[in-house]
Order: C-alpha cells, then sequence, then structure tokens
C-alpha cells in the first residue's frame, strides 16, 4: 500500500463517512473447492463514520441483530482495524450501522462478506491518506478469513478464481454467461464452516484430484461459455461426501435435485444448496422439483449474479 504523508491523520480523517455494500458468495461452486467463488445479488449495508470520541459504537439491523457483538470484536470492526493496522494509521472512534440481509452460518458467506465490507470501508475512509490495490485488499481480507474463495467474488463481484502464492492470494474475474441462473435453497438450520472443515481428510486418491481438477477446467467453460454443460461440470469428489453425514437433509436434496438432472452443489461449507441452472426455466423446475421432495423447510432464493463486487461511497 502506499502512503501520502499527512502531518495529522487522526484530524484529516475526523468527519469522513462512507457508504459500503457488499454481495452474498457462494463458494467451491462444486468442484472448486477454496479456489472458485460466485457474487450473488443479495446484499449487506453499512454506514461507517469516524466519530469525535474514541471506541466503538455499533448498530445492526436484519440479519444477525440482537445475535452478533457490539463491541470491538465485531468481525467488520475487526477488519477496520486490521487494515488500519497494517496502513501504520491509528484506529479513530467509529460508528457503524450495519442493514443485513445475508443469512449467518448457511454457506453464502457472511463472514466473508463482514470482512470484505471492514476493508472497503478502512479502504474508503483512508482514501488520499493511503491507497490499497486490489492485491493488498484481498490479501487483507483473506488473512481474515484464511482461505480467498468467499472473499474474492465479495470484493470483485462475478465469478472468481482466486489462487494463493508465495506473494499472497491472487484472483482472476470472470464474466457468468447470461443463461446462468443461479438458485439458491436455504435451511432454517446453519452448519460451522470449522466443523465442516475438520471433516475434509489429510490426503484424498490421486484419481479423486484428477477428477476435480477436470470438472473445474470444465466449469469455467461452463460457467462463461456453454451452460448446458453445468451439470457434468458441477460434480465433485473432494469435499461433499466427507461432510454429507453433517448436514443430512442438504446431502438428501441435492441427491434428489441432481437425480433430476439439475446441477445442485453445496453452496460453501453448507449447508444451503446452489443451483446453477443454465437458464430461469430451469430454475424454476428446480424451485418446484425442491419443494415437492424437500422434508425440512427451505427458502428459495432466486438471484442474479452480482458483477460489481464491494462498493464504498463518501456518504
Ligand atoms: N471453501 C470453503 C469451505 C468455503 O468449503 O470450507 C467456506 O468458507
Amino acid at each position: 500500500m502506499t502512503g501520502t504523508l499527512v502531518a495529522d491523520p487522526s484530524s484529516t480523517l475526523a468527519g469522513r463517512r462512507v457508504h459500503v455494500k457488499v454481495p452474498a458468495t457462494s463458494a467451491n461452486l462444486g468442484p472448486g473447492f477454496d479456489t472458485l467463488g460466485l457474487a450473488l445479488a443479495q446484499y449487506d449495508e453499512l454506514d461507517v463514520a469516524v466519530a469525535d470520541t474514541p471506541g466503538v459504537h455499533v448498530e445492526v439491523h436484519g440479519v444477525g441483530a440482537g445475535e452478533v457483538p457490539l463491541d470491538e470484536s465485531h468481525l467488520v470492526v475487526r477488519s477496520i482495524a486490521h487494515a488500519f493496522a497494517r496502513a501504520g494509521v491509528p484506529l479513530p472512534g467509529l460508528s457503524l450501522v450495519a442493514h443485513n440481509t445475508i443469512p449467518h452460518g448457511r454457506g453464502l458467506g457472511s463472514s466473508g462478506a463482514a470482512i470484505v465490507a471492514g476493508v472497503v470501508a478502512a479502504k474508503g475512509l483512508l482514501d488520499g491518506v493511503v491507497e490499497f490495490t486490489s492485491d493488498e485488499l484481498l490479501e487483507l481480507a483473506t488473512e481474515l478469513e484464511g482461505h480467498p474463495d468467499n472473499v474474492a467474488p465479495a470484493l470483485f463481484g462475478g465469478l472468481t478464481i482466486a489462487w494463493v502464492t508465495p506473494d499472497g492470494p491472487r484472483h482472476k474475474k470472470l464474466i457468468v454467461h447470461r443463461g446462468v441462473s443461479p438458485l439458491v435453497l436455504v435451511p432454517e438450520h446453519e452448519m460451522s464452516t470449522a466443523l465442516a472443515r475438520s471433516l475434509q481428510p489429510e490426503s484424498v486418491p490421486h484419481e479423486d484430484a484428477v477428477f476435480n481438477v477436470s470438472r473445474s477446467a470444465l466449469l469455467i467453460a461452463a460457467l462463461i461459455q456453454s451452460p448446458e454443460l453445468l451439470f457434468q461440470a458441477t460434480e465433485d469428489k473432494l469435499h461433499q461426501h466427507y461432510r454429507a453425514g453433517a448436514m443430512p437433509e442438504t446431502d438428501r436434496l441435492i441427491r434428489e435435485l441432481r437425480s433430476a438432472g439439475h446441477p445442485a452443489v453445496v453452496s460453501g461449507a453448507g449447508p444451503s444448496i446452489l443451483v446453477l441452472a443454465s437458464d430461469p426455466s430451469e430454475r424454476a423446475d428446480a424451485i418446484a422439483r425442491a419443494e415437492a421432495v424437500a422434508d425440512t423447510a427451505w427458502q428459495a432464493l432466486p438471484l442474479a449474479v452480482d458483477f460489481l463486487g464491494a462498493t464504498v461511497q463518501p456518504a
């Protein structure tokens, strides 16, 4: 990151206020474990202001209200603090008001969205004082999230391929074919990403690795050019079956949807399901099928792909 010499950053930042908007995301997309992610048009929005007094004031409306902490341990505040620390600027007092719609604990990138909101808010508040490159924003967010597959699409929008290098995480953004019509099915219960990750084996058979390499490569072609290949391209042997016992309802409904020809996968670490339908009519068929066979309540969210990623504007 590059800084501009400012005699007293705290007086420069006084009164600054930004509005941040961050999309939900679905990671893995079947075979692309810890690598592929898609930004979806459902958003958390926040107003963040530099306060006159030290400390933080946090208000949360919508999803998470009454559940998430309202002090320095709030994930957005921790993320802002992380970016300020890296920039070498003392953290000012902050007032933060969040309006959240991304469900928590359902595999739709809510923690990644909170982290990205913080990093992007810091970028906005430090405008003209410290400049962050795209790689630096991704690095800051990945440091807090642990893996880049949700934070990359939350930051940049569209379909993202994210990978880790000795110099930090990197990403490539791709524009999804306009036929692709994502459907998210959200159950009432939550799933812990930490638990899901603990179910992954240390090593996998070579043939399973080859299987996923082929499907991940095919998935990129299917998503940007050939949606008719989405069913085969969403096959996976690296993570979903290891985790299936921890989310039996998800596993059952995915089997039902796939047996009817729908490209259904676990969204992120679950328990939501992502169906990558090739057109809106297939999406409607998948909703009808899910309603007919599901044994528990699922909320159907037909969501567009978000092509913009996180935005920050002076407010
Ligand atoms: N790739 C991650 C996982 C996404 O499946 O564990 C959830 O954070």
